[in-house]
């Protein structure tokens, strides 16, 4: 069983097409890179997967998406969500409540833990996970506008672990960081897949090639390529790849 297989999926917003005749298989416990352009689809492929499409206005999608062997549409949205973590470009910790309760509501809010004590474990189990605990475990009641950006990606990632997804969807998340927060974000990455899928939309080769086992381009909302990194990054005669690698 495959973590996610899409078939000929089309994706129109507004009635333009923006996902083209899209087929993918995401195998499981491997970290996927998704790489292309600005405006190639990335992020609505990403919002398929977890049907954060219906969210957007005048959307529609055609085609199948499985994950875990389910149909994304026979499921409920909010169960499937559950499954599926998310980490955006932009770090969007809750500004108002704690570095504590950033983590504990989403342990909280996707049943993975419910007493305090239970909550309390799995909160520091996942800012360890994300490498931040040492950095914040004397002073978890601040709020997180006192961290870094990069200490408050980390918080993000800890806040999606939190709720045990399966698979794991970052959208270019280290694209602001610096390159020590970026190492420690791709370390965390490599340890959690063998625990979890992680689907990884990047602007960067090098992380590609650090990273990723397998990694598909996208061009113009179809997938132009996909495979090993290594074939895709070093070895590709497709002319789109070789475009958009000489850009880096
Ligand atoms: N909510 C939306 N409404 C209208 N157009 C959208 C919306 N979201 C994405 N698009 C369009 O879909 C295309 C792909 O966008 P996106 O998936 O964000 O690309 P990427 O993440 O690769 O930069 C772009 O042309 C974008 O303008
Ligand atoms: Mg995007």
């Amino acid at each position: 069983m495959y973590a996610v297989e899409i078939d000929g999926l089309n994706v129109y917003i507004a009635g333009r097409r923006i996902l083209k005749n899209v087929t993918l298989r995401v195998p499981r416990n491997t970290i996927f890179a998704i790489m292309g352009p600005s405006g190639s689809g990335k992020s609505t492929l990403l919002r398929v997967i977890n049907r954060l499409i219906d969210l957007v206005p005048n959307a529609r999608v055609q085609g199948r998406v499985r994950v875990l062997g389910v149909d994304v549409y026979s499921v409920n949205p909010y169960k499937l969500r559950r499954r599926i973590g998310m980490v955006f470009q932009t770090p969007n910790p809750f500004p108002h409540i704690s570095i504590y309760d950033n983590v504990a509501l989403a342990a909280q809010a996707s049943g993975t833990a419910r007493s305090k004590s239970e909550i309390r474990r799995v909160v520091e189990w996942a800012l360890r996970k994300a490498m931040l605990w040492n950095e914040v475990k004397d002073r978890l009641r601040d709020p997180p506008t006192k961290l870094s950006i990069g200490q408050r990606q980390r918080l993000c990632l800890a806040r999606a672990l939190a709720q045990k997804p399966e698979i794991l969807l970052l959208d270019e998340p280290t694209a602001n960081l610096d390159p020590v927060n970026t190492r420690r974000i791709e370390e965390t990455l490599t340890k959690l897949k063998n625990e979890i899928t992680i689907i990884l939309v990047t602007h960067s080769p090098k992380q590609a090639e650090r990273i990723a086992d397998y990694t598909a381009i996208l061009y113009m909302g179809r997938i132009v390529e996909q495979g090993p990194t290594r074939e895709i990054l070093n070895n590709t005669r497709n002319r789109i790849t070789q475009e958009l690698l000489k850009q880096h």
